[in-house]
């Protein structure tokens, strides 16, 4: 670390290259990070959640057919005017908001699907010599009620501790091949100095039970690792490889986040997030739980 800002984040790369074949045929010609839960697109919570740690600088890598990711981050002109013309002004503001004024957005391309170690290694350029943050939008992660979302609580640790972090939680030994899984040695309460990190391990192969969840902030050693590592699990450049590597050289936390994570890349866990955050929500919140109440279950 030399430069002043070396920790602060200011970055967050969102890989969106993925085609999304669990949710088979939604996603044929849509993108998966537009699935909407409730009324807002999953990678809408995402770019949220990194706006809320201070980010303001967005860099999607994206893909063919992922287009609409691109226009919704941008102005609609024709719908704005039509709206402005209407004096529909809370919508106006609602469509406005997406993108606010001091938020950056950069794109570039994942040309081929070589795993998302691949997708973060192409956003090396935008990204440049400094932190930054990934952020998987198939996870959607809520915050405490009234407290700070899982990336301000990333980035807020990052600040103190200044090595890598990566957002875990435990998971049931018979699911521990679905994530990374990290083990190490307690520095503080809801802290770990990873020491072992598997990529989807088989349950008798795992060191723990804390998966990682799709929340990293990264220093930017890690862009060396990924170019200079082989393939692995699936002939695919992963990042949790680059990572292992990565903390022979510098300190990788693991992050016990405060929250809840839904896994929205899986029907379950997008069916869990719909009910949860549209029972919460300001407008529909109470007639859906009468609704949920009378039905007949
Ligand atoms: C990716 C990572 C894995 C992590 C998971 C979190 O896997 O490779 O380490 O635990 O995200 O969602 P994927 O779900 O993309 O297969």
């Amino acid at each position: 670390m030399t430069t002043s800002t070396a920790h602060t984040v200011r970055t967050a790369v969102f890989p969106v290259a993925g085609l999304g074949t669990r949710f088979l045929p939604a996603t044929k010609a849509a993108p998966k990070e537009m699935l909407p839960v409730v009324d807002k697109p999953l990678i809408q919570y995402a770019v949220e959640e990194a706006y809320a740690a201070g980010i303001r600088h967005m860099v999607f890598v994206t893909g063919r057919s992922k287009r609409a990711i691109e226009d919704h981050f941008d102005t609609a002109y024709e719908l704005e005017s039509e709206l402005e013309a209407a004096g529909k002004h809370e919508l106006l503001t609602l469509v406005r908001s997406v993108q606010p004024d001091d938020m950056v957005c950069s794109y570039v391309r994942q040309p081929r699907s070589l795993g998302l170690g691949h997708a973060v290694l192409c956003a090396q350029a935008l990204v440049g010599d400094a932190p930054f943050a990934v952020l998987l939008a198939d996870d959607l992660m809520v915050g405490p009620a009234g407290g700070a979302g899982v990336l301000t609580q990333m980035v807020r640790a990052f600040e103190r501790l200044g090595g890598s972090l990566l957002a875990v939680q435990d998971v049931p030994l018979e699911q521990v091949r679905r994530y990374g899984i990290a083990a190490g040695r307690p520095v503080e309460d809801g802290v770990t100095r990873v020491e072992q990190l598997v990529e989807k391990p088989a349950p008798e192969h795992a060191p723990s039970r804390m998966g990682v969840a799709g929340r990293y902030v990264l220093t930017p050693g890690i862009f060396r690792e990924i170019r200079n590592q082989p393939r692995g699990v699936g002939g695919e450049i992963q990042l949790t490889d680059a990572i292992a590597r990565l903390m022979a050289l510098e300190p990788v936390y693991a992050f016990a986040y405060e929250g809840k994570r839904y896994d929205c890349g899986s029907k379950d866990g997008f069916l869990q997030a719909t009910v949860e955050l549209a029972l919460q929500h300001p407008q529909v919140g109470e007639a859906f739980r009468d609704y949920l109440r009378n039905l007949a279950l």
